[in-house]
C-alpha cells in the first residue's frame, strides 16, 4: 500500500473508529470530570459553616429579625420551634450571603406568637449548623398591653482585640440570671476605635465569639438567650469624639447593617436610631453621634446633638420630639449611648456641651406635659442614678461591663458630677457592672439598680409615674 493509498484510505475506514474512539474517551473524561466537579462542589458546600450568630433582634410581637455569619458564600435559612428540643421547627425563607456583605445575613421571621420563646437553629447549604441547647428569644407582647418585666443594660465593652487571655467575668452570667425580656448593648462596643471597614467587622466578629478572653457567658447567655437592641457611640463607630464631620459613616453603617439586627427606622444613611415598644414603655434608642456638631463648637442655638444634618422635620432631634408627643405609653424612656443628661459632667461631648439643645428638649416635654420621660445613659464608665434634679429628669447611667483597669487606677472615664441618688466606682480598680430595670404596675414603677459584677446591688431607685 502506498503511502497515498494508506492516507487516503485510512480516513475512510478508520476516521470514523477513531472518532468513535475519541468521542467515547472525551464523554468518559466529561463525566469523570463532572463528577469531580459535583463532589467538589459538594465538599466545599459541606465546609462552609456557620462563623458567628444567630443573634436576634428588632423582635416585637410577631417578628423578629436573626442574624448570621458564614465562612463563605451559602445558603442560609433559620429553622425556629417553640420546642427546646427543636421538635416540628418552621424554616424561613433562604438568602444567600455574598463577599460584600461580608457572608453576613439578617433573616426576618414573620408571623410569630407573642410573649413565646423560640429557639433557633441555622441550616447552611441545608445543613443544621447547632445542637441544644439551642440559643432563644421571647416575643415581646402584643402593642397595647400593660406588662411587668424586666430588661437589662450592658454597655462600654473592653475592646476585645487587645483582652489578655483567660479572663473571666460573673457580670454577663449574673445580668442573664435577672432573666430580663431584652438586652439594650450601648456604645463603645467595644473601645477599639476600628477605621477600616475590615477593622470595623473584626471588632463585631470579636465580641460575638464566644471562645474570646473574658466572652463565652456574653455571647452564649446574653447574645444567644434574648433579644437584642444595639446603638453605637464614638470607639465603635470611628474615632474618638467622632461626630456628622466623620469622613468613615458610610462604612460604619455598612457594616452596622450587617452586623446588628435593627429595628426599621426612618432614620436617613448613616443614621440608627430606632424606636421600639414593650408593654407600657416606649423606647427612643438614640444616635447621639452621626447626628452631632462637633463637640467643640460654641454652645448656641446652632450646635445640635440630634439635628447637626440640619434635616428639619427628617431629623433624630423631630423623630424624637414627634415621637415623644405622640406617645400613649405610661413611660418614655430615651436610651442613649454618649448622652448622659446630667450636666454636671464630662464637659463637652455629653449633653453639658449641647446645653443650648438640651433645654429646648426639656422646655418641648414639659411645655407639652409628656410625663414619666425617663433617660439610660452610659460612657461615663462608672454607675450613676440621678432623681432629675440635676438634668429635669431621672437618669441611670450604667458603667462599664468588662473594662479592665490597672490596680490602683480609676474605672471613671470622667469627673464624678453630683448624682442625687448615687454613685458606684471605684478608684483603684475596676468597677464591672451592669444595668437592670425592673417595670412594674399598680402602682406603675420603674426601678433603677446598677448591679456589680456578682449581681450585687449597688445603686438603686424607684421612680413613680406621675
Ligand atoms: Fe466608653
Amino acid at each position: 500500500m502506498s503511502k497515498r493509498m494508506a492516507s487516503t484510505a485510512l480516513p475512510l475506514v478508520s476516521n470514523s473508529a477513531r472518532a468513535f474512539v475519541v468521542s467515547a474517551r472525551a464523554a468518559t473524561r466529561i463525566a469523570l470530570l463532572t463528577l469531580a466537579l459535583i463532589a467538589a462542589s459538594a465538599s466545599a458546600q459541606a465546609q462552609v459553616t456557620l462563623t458567628h450568630g444567630p443573634i436576634t433582634g428588632a423582635v416585637d410581637a410577631n417578628d423578629a429579625t436573626v442574624f448570621t455569619r458564614t465562612s463563605d458564600v451559602a445558603t442560609v435559612a433559620i429553622q425556629y420551634s417553640t420546642d427546646s428540643g427543636m421538635a416540628n421547627p418552621t424554616s424561613s425563607s433562604s438568602f444567600t450571603t455574598n463577599a460584600n456583605d461580608d457572608f453576613t445575613s439578617n433573616i426576618q421571621l414573620t408571623g410569630l406568637t407573642p410573649e413565646t420563646a423560640y429557639y433557633l437553629n441555622v441550616l447552611v447549604n441545608g445543613v443544621p449548623q447547632l445542637t441544644a441547647p439551642f440559643p432563644t428569644f421571647t416575643t415581646f407582647p402584643v402593642a397595647g398591653s400593660v406588662r411587668q418585666f424586666k430588661f437589662i443594660y450592658l454597655t462600654d465593652f473592653a475592646a476585645q482585640s487587645s483582652q489578655p487571655p483567660g479572663l473571666t467575668f460573673g457580670t454577663f452570667s449574673a445580668a442573664a440570671a435577672e432573666n430580663p425580656k431584652f438586652v439594650y448593648i450601648g456604645g463603645d462596643f467595644d473601645h477599639s476605635g476600628p477605621i477600616t471597614i475590615q477593622g470595623k467587622r473584626t471588632m463585631f466578629k470579636l465580641l460575638y465569639d464566644p471562645t474570646q478572653s473574658g466572652l463565652a457567658d456574653f455571647v452564649n447567655k446574653i447574645l444567644r438567650g434574648m433579644a437584642i437592641v444595639h446603638c453605637w457611640d464614638d470607639h465603635d463607630s470611628g474615632p474618638d469624639n467622632d461626630s456628622k464631620t466623620y469622613s468613615g459613616w458610610d462604612w460604619s453603617y455598612q457594616v452596622f447593617r450587617e452586623y446588628v439586627p435593627m429595628y426599621a427606622t426612618p432614620a436617613p444613611q448613616p443614621a440608627v436610631y430606632q424606636s421600639f415598644s414593650y408593654g407600657q414603655v416606649d423606647f427612643w434608642a438614640t444616635d447621639m453621634r452621626s447626628q452631632r456638631d462637633d463637640e467643640y463648637d460654641v454652645d448656641g442655638p446652632h450646635k445640635s446633638m440630634l439635628n447637626a444634618t440640619r434635616l428639619g422635620p427628617q431629623s433624630e432631634l423631630a423623630w424624637l420630639e414627634n415621637g415623644l408627643l405622640k406617645s400613649s405609653a405610661t413611660w418614655k424612656i430615651i436610651i442613649s449611648s454618649d448622652g448622659v443628661a446630667n450636666p454636671t459632667v464630662r464637659y463637652p461631648d455629653l449633653w453639658a456641651g449641647y446645653q443650648t439643645e438640651f433645654v429646648a428638649l426639656r422646655n418641648f416635654i414639659n411645655s407639652n406635659q409628656i410625663k414619666n420621660v425617663v433617660f439610660l445613659t452610659n460612657d461615663l464608665h462608672f454607675g450613676g442614678i440621678d432623681d432629675g434634679a440635676e438634668s429635669g429628669f431621672p437618669e441611670m447611667t450604667v458603667g462599664a461591663v468588662n473594662l479592665l483597669i490597672a490596680p490602683g487606677s480609676t474605672c471613671r472615664a470622667s469627673n464624678v458630677g453630683k448624682w442625687d441618688v448615687g454613685t458606684y466606682y471605684n478608684d483603684t480598680g475596676p468597677c464591672y457592672q451592669y444595668g437592670v430595670i425592673t417595670v412594674s404596675t399598680n402602682p406603675d414603677q420603674l426601678l433603677l439598680q446598677i448591679k456589680d459584677d456578682q449581681g450585687n446591688v449597688r445603686i438603686s431607685y424607684t421612680v413613680n409615674a406621675n
